[in-house]
């Protein structure tokens, strides 16, 4: 059944005013909304409408599942936002690299790096995935037979995939040590963003001592790479040797060993964990959906006949595409983008007051039933191009919109396509019953358990 209609059409005219919803007590955010803001906004949004105010304990909210009030702000006046407060904790983690930085600041940033995600440039970095990918996976071989923690196998190809095409950094560093890090510094800014009123406490209990103690590791490790590769004569055609030789067009001048640390570190941690998840969320569903395995083989079959795919055949690959797009509709790594008001604003008739927080809910508009029929259930065919086309502009934004959009989306795309497309070819994942599957919606849309599914040879 072509499902190209949204099944319940929104009312564009008459709306009524966006109403409030209230449910706090002085100290305490709504436990709901802490636990997932995402199901929290789609299960609200039946009753309070498509966006809706939510009052917290400092300042109201205007939660959002409707692509309209996202372009509005992501695009059209995007001028008027800011990124908001939770950006603002991750420079903690991540300095003044692309994700974090605003203004005239973060616009030469972008100047300067985007070559780097040029498709020329791709295809160079290409090379290093495609290596890693096949030493990856027959690494994987190996435990062909067994139960595999699939979170932890995809995090760690994403990684060797970032650190390959950033740094040209094999094996070498130690990779589950600097996850410890990340994933401990991630969580303690996600921490302070939801209980802003601990944070007094995690100053007495160590917690603030155990990040600082994690963020200077870390950076030992990254300002490392950089000044080894300062020195470095014949440079590899990476990620670093491009952001080491990028000059302001203005100006002339590069970057410092201080911001070249902040856009490197900004890469690995949103160049890595994205794909990661969408990878784990999108076997997951696949060891559920024999069907859509097999018409997967069917495309690879006829277009890599068991090689691994190269950078000519990644356009090639659509149904796998498709595959990812699904999975990333109903995993979006990124499944909330948050901005704040400069000044005061009118959004579909509603006044947004000078600060007043939007929080831009995707994980809920790619669930709602406003803009995709049966939106729990699992079809890749919805993003055949014809039926694309057909869905309400911007419903789909799992790499954002407007200036601030991913840098990286044509990379990690074809990052998951080559991933996907060679384990598929070479192993069959199946459900490990009795496990219970939950999300953790930190930055990024994590399973809140390792997902488990048994490595079999391809039947
Ligand atoms: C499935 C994978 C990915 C997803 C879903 C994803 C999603 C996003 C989203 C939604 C944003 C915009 C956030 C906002 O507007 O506040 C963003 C920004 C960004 N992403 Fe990605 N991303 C992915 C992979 C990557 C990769 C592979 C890289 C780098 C190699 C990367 C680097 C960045 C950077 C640097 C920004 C900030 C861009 C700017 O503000 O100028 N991402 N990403």
């Amino acid at each position: 059944m072509q499902n190209t209609k949204p099944a319940r059409q929104p009312s564009a005219d008459n709306r009524p005013p966006i109403k409030t919803y209230s449910e706090n007590t002085i100290l305490t955010r709504s436990r709901e909304f802490i636990k997932h803001p995402g199901v929290f906004i789609l299960d609200k949004s039946k009753s309070y409408g498509s966006s809706f105010f939510l009052k917290l304990p400092l300042r109201h909210v205007l939660c959002t599942l409707d692509p309209e009030v996202m372009t509005h702000v992501l695009v059209k006046n995007q001028k008027n936002y800011r990124k908001s407060f939770a950006y603002k904790q991750l420079r903690l983690a991540l300095g003044m690299g692309l994700v974090t930085s605003e203004g005239d600041y973060w616009r030469k940033q972008r100047r300067m790096a985007q070559p780097a995600f040029y498709k020329t440039q791709l295809e160079e970095l290409f090379r290093g995935m495609f290596e890693v990918t096949e030493n990856y996976v027959a690494d994987l071989a190996k435990k062909q037979g067994t139960v595999i923690d699939v979170s932890a196998e995809m995090m760690k190809i994403t990684a060797d995939v970032v650190l390959r095409t950033l740094f040209s950094a094999d094996n070498t560093l130690d990779q589950k040590e600097m996850y410890r890090q990340m994933v401990g510094a991630q969580e303690y800014v996600v921490h302070r963003i939801n209980y802003p009123f601990t944070r007094f406490m995690n100053y007495l209990n160590g917690r603030h001592r155990q990040f600082l103690k994690d963020r200077k590791a870390f950076d030992k490790t990254i300002f490392g790479i950089i000044r080894s590769r300062q020195d470095l004569a014949g440079a590899p055609n990476d990620l670093l040797t491009m952001l080491l030789s990028a000059r302001d067009a203005d100006t002339g001048e590069g970057m410092t060993e201080t911001q070249l640390r902040d856009e490197a570190i900004t890469i690995f941690a949103a160049g890595h964990e994205t794909s990661a998840n969408a990878l784990t969320w999108t076997l997951m569903l696949l060891s559920k959906h024999p069907a859509v395995v097999q018409k997967m083989r069917q495309e690879t079959d006829e277009i890599l006949q068991g090689k691994t795919a190269t950078f000519r055949d990644i356009p090639r690959l659509q149904y796998t595409k498709q595959v990812i797009e699904e999975g990333m509709r109903l995993y979006p790594p990124a499944h909330a983008v948050g901005r704040e008001a400069i000044a005061e604003d009118e959004i579909k008739g509603t006044k947004i007051k000078k600060d007043m927080i939007v929080l831009l809910s995707i994980f809920s508009m790619h669930r709602s039933d406003l803009y995709y029929e049966n939106p729990e259930k699992f079809d890749p065919d919805r993003f055949a191009p014809e039926r694309a086309k057909a869905r309400p502009k911007n419903a789909y934004l799992p790499f954002g919109a407007g200036p601030r959009m991913c840098i990286g989306n044509h990379f990690a795309m074809m990052e998951m396509q080559l991933i996907l497309a060679s384990l598929i070819q070479k192993f069959d994942f199946e459900y490990v019953a009795g496990q219970k599957i939950e999300m953790h919606p930190l930055i990024t849309l994590k399973p809140k358990e390792n997902i488990l599914l048994k490595l079999m040879p391809k039947a």
